[in-house]
Parts: structure tokens; C-alpha cells; sequence
């Protein structure tokens, strides 16, 4: 049973197919008279329609429930959750608070679990800014670099991991404190990518091909919104700091985006971002993955 908790899940050669299979323009219908179960612990806009029109586009059924209705671990356990879902659906998705109820999901390994979002990571969102990535460079992601500027989160974890996967080296400038976990970093250098970590937005970007920022504030963190946006002070994606990137780089976000905090109204609204097609590809990068969750079953 094949399951997709973070980037790493995948090997190398697992990327370069899902990234292959989400640019095909009709898929099959792998997941025709199969349902998908999505379950929000927390707000989504992207995730949850790029994800339920990529059941759709494969022929599936989604149900999408919000974390509250089902309970995940207080109106019956995790496990039996998981066990009752896999009665009906070929996959489970989940968007969660807790990284460790997704690999309780997983242990169970009655149906595939999908990570649509946890505290650690937000490993569908990198695979959709890998797809952004590639038709944005020509169709070749290897020998790329990418900057990183702000919080060593969640998205920064899977999008490093991812670009360890495809030979893109990748440069992170967090202020102090909220630099990315040492494992994360580690795993994307193992995989012979060159890594750098930093707390100077400026070295980060000089020369890079694309530059990413994400919120200061994840979804969990709310209370701390006064500390974090004096932390990140300093950290804004603006016209000058793109101003230092490779010609023609591209700015990605992963949205939702807060204009004047993590970037400029003029960078993201501007010629360099890419975010509106990096949404989009949500669905097809979600398509891609389906597909390849599913392939396991039938041997491809
Ligand atoms: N980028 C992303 O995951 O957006 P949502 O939170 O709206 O799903
Ligand atoms: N880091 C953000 C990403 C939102 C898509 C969060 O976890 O809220």
C-alpha cells in the first residue's frame, strides 16, 4: 500500500513519474468507481478543490469532511477512522494538526494516506511547485537553484526535500530560531544536492532561479502572530531583494499570501510570480500523485 506523508515517500525516479503523470492532459480514469475521503482539520482553499477536481478528473468520488464532523481521535480512534474509511475509499487525505495521526493512518495501511497538510509538512504543495518549476525552465529542473526566504516550515521542509529529489540546490535564509528542522536538510543533501542555510535574505537570493516565501503565521500558530512578524521583520520578498535574483526568476508562494508581510504587493502581483499557474497546478500535480498512489495496486 503506497502512502504519501512527505516528499521522501517518493524516490527519485517516483517523482520524475508523478511529475510525468500530472502533465498528462487526459489521464486515465484510474480511480473510476473508487472514492477518496478528504479530511480538513483546518481551512483550505486550494488544496481542497484542486484536490476534489483531481478525484473527479480521474473518474472517482470525493467526500470531503471537516475535521469536527469526524472526530479523528475523539469520537473514536484514529485507527478506526481509518479502518471504517478504507471500507469505502481507495484513499485517504488529510489535512491535520498533528503530523502523528496521519502516520497512525498510515500504520493501519488498509487504504492509502495522503498528507493534504500537517504541522511538519506539505509534501503535495512542493510536487505542484516542482510541475510550476519545470514548465517554467524549459522542462529541466536538475543544476537549478532555489532561495528560500523566511519561515523554516512546513512548506519549506517539503519543497527542500522535493529539490533534493530533483537536483535543485536550494538556499534558506530563516532569522534565527525559526530555521528549518537539521533532519529536513540533512535528507535533501544526501541526495547530493548542495544546501545552504543562512540568515541573510540577500545571500540567499543573489543569483537564484527562483525565489519562495510562504506565511509567517502557519495555521496552529495565531497566538503567536505578534512575536513572529517581529521576528520576520526584515524578510519581505520586495521588488529590491527579487532585484538580486538570476534574470528572469520566478517568485513563488504557496498562498494564501499576505501583501506587505512575507511579500510585496508589487513581487507577487508582478512580472516574476508564477503563483497563479503554482495554484492551479495544484490540481494536476494532485492528479499526477493519485495516479500514481493507485498504479501500485494495478502493477504499474
Ligand atoms: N497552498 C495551500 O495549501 O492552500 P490552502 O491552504 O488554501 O489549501
Ligand atoms: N505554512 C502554511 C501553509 C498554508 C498553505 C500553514 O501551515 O498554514
Amino acid at each position: 500500500m503506497r502512502h504519501f506523508l512527505e516528499v521522501d515517500d517518493l524516490s527519485e525516479g517516483d517523482l520524475a513519474a508523478v511529475l510525468d503523470l500530472a502533465e498528462l492532459p487526459h489521464p486515465p480514469a484510474i480511480l473510476a468507481g473508487l472514492g477518496v475521503a478528504l479530511i480538513f482539520e483546518k481551512p483550505s482553499n486550494r488544496t481542497r478543490n484542486a484536490t476534489e477536481m483531481a478525484v473527479v478528473g480521474l473518474g472517482g468520488h470525493p467526500i470531503v469532511m471537516r475535521g469536527d464532523e469526524i472526530g479523528l481521535g475523539r469520537r473514536e480512534t484514529v485507527e478506526d477512522v481509518t479502518r471504517v474509511l478504507a471500507c469505502y475509499h481507495r484513499v485517504v487525505g488529510a489535512r491535520v494538526f498533528d503530523h502523528a495521526v496521519l502516520e497512525a493512518m498510515a500504520k493501519v495501511d488498509e487504504v492509502s494516506v495522503v498528507n493534504l497538510l500537517s504541522d511538519v509538512a506539505h509534501p503535495c504543495q512542493a510536487i505542484a511547485d516542482l510541475l510550476t518549476l519545470r514548465h517554467r525552465w524549459g522542462g529541466r529542473l536538475a543544476g537549478r537553484t532555489l532561495a528560500w526566504v523566511g519561515d523554516g516550515n512546513n512548506v519549506a521542509r517539503s519543497l527542500t526535500l522535493a529539490c533534493g529529489l530533483a537536483g535543485v540546490d536550494v538556499r534558506l535564509a530563516c532569522p534565527p530560531g525559526h530555521q528549518l528542522d537539521p533532519v529536513a536538510v540533512d535528507g535533501a543533501r544526501a541526495r547530493g544536492v548542495t544546501i545552504t542555510t543562512t540568515t541573510d535574505p540577500v545571500e540567499a537570493v543573489s543569483g537564484a532561479d527562483a525565489v519562495c516565501t510562504d506565511v509567517w503565521v502557519s495555521m496552529g500558530q495565531e497566538t503567536e502572530q505578534h512575536q513572529r512578524e517581529d521576528a520576520f521583520a526584515g524578510y519581505q520578498v520586495d521588488e529590491a531583494l527579487m532585484g538580486r535574483a538570476a534574470q528572469g526568476a520566478v517568485f513563488l508562494h504557496c498562498l494564501p499570501a499576505h501583501r506587505g508581510l512575507e511579500v510585496s504587493a508589487a513581487v507577487i502581483d508582478g512580472p516574476a510570480s508564477a503563483v497563479w499557474e503554482q495554484a492551479g497546478n495544484r490540481m494536476y500535480a494532485a492528479r499526477g500523485l493519485l495516479s500514481w498512489l493507485v498504479a501500485d495496486e494495478v502493477g504499474q
